[in-house]
């Protein structure tokens, strides 16, 4: 019986969770998953992505995954996302180190986070 009741506390804070985040009203200005990032840094990105990237990930990261895979799908794994950038990886990822700035690749991180699908 403890287990049951337990069920139902449990399932009535979720009813209550979901219903009290449908009526938050969401700014329509900023998607929820660019909060915190700067946007002008976003920007940067986006272009330089366009530039080195598009090409084998796909404009603006929607990519089938046959030539590259989807970046949207990439995890929210920083250190990771710079090292293969810098490094290339199975030679399959050319090594951005010696093209692009630290602070270009910041700045393409913060477009992949803008875009990430969950
Ligand atoms: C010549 C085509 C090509 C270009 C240009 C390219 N990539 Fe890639 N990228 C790949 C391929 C292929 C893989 C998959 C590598 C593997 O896992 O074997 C990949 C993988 C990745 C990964 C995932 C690595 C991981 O750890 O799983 C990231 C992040 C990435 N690329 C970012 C970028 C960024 C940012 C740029 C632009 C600066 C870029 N790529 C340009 C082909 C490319």
């Amino acid at each position: 019986m403890i287990r049951r009741s337990w069920f139902w506390t449990a399932a009535c804070f979720a009813a209550v969770t979901v219903t009290a985040s449908a009526q938050t009203p969401t700014p329509a200005a900023l998607p929820q998953q660019n909060a915190g990032a700067d946007q002008a840094q976003i920007d940067q990105g986006k272009v330089t992505y366009a530039q080195k990237c598009s090409h084998c990930h796909g404009p603006n990261m929607v990519s089938g995954g046959a030539v590259a895979p989807d970046l949207r799908r990439f995890p929210d794994d920083r250190d990771r996302f710079i090292t293969t950038v810098k490094l290339g990886k199975n030679n399959r990822m050319p090594p951005w180190g010696d093209l692009l700035s630290d602070e270009q690749i910041a700045t393409l991180w913060a477009f992949a986070s803008s875009r990430r699908t969950p």
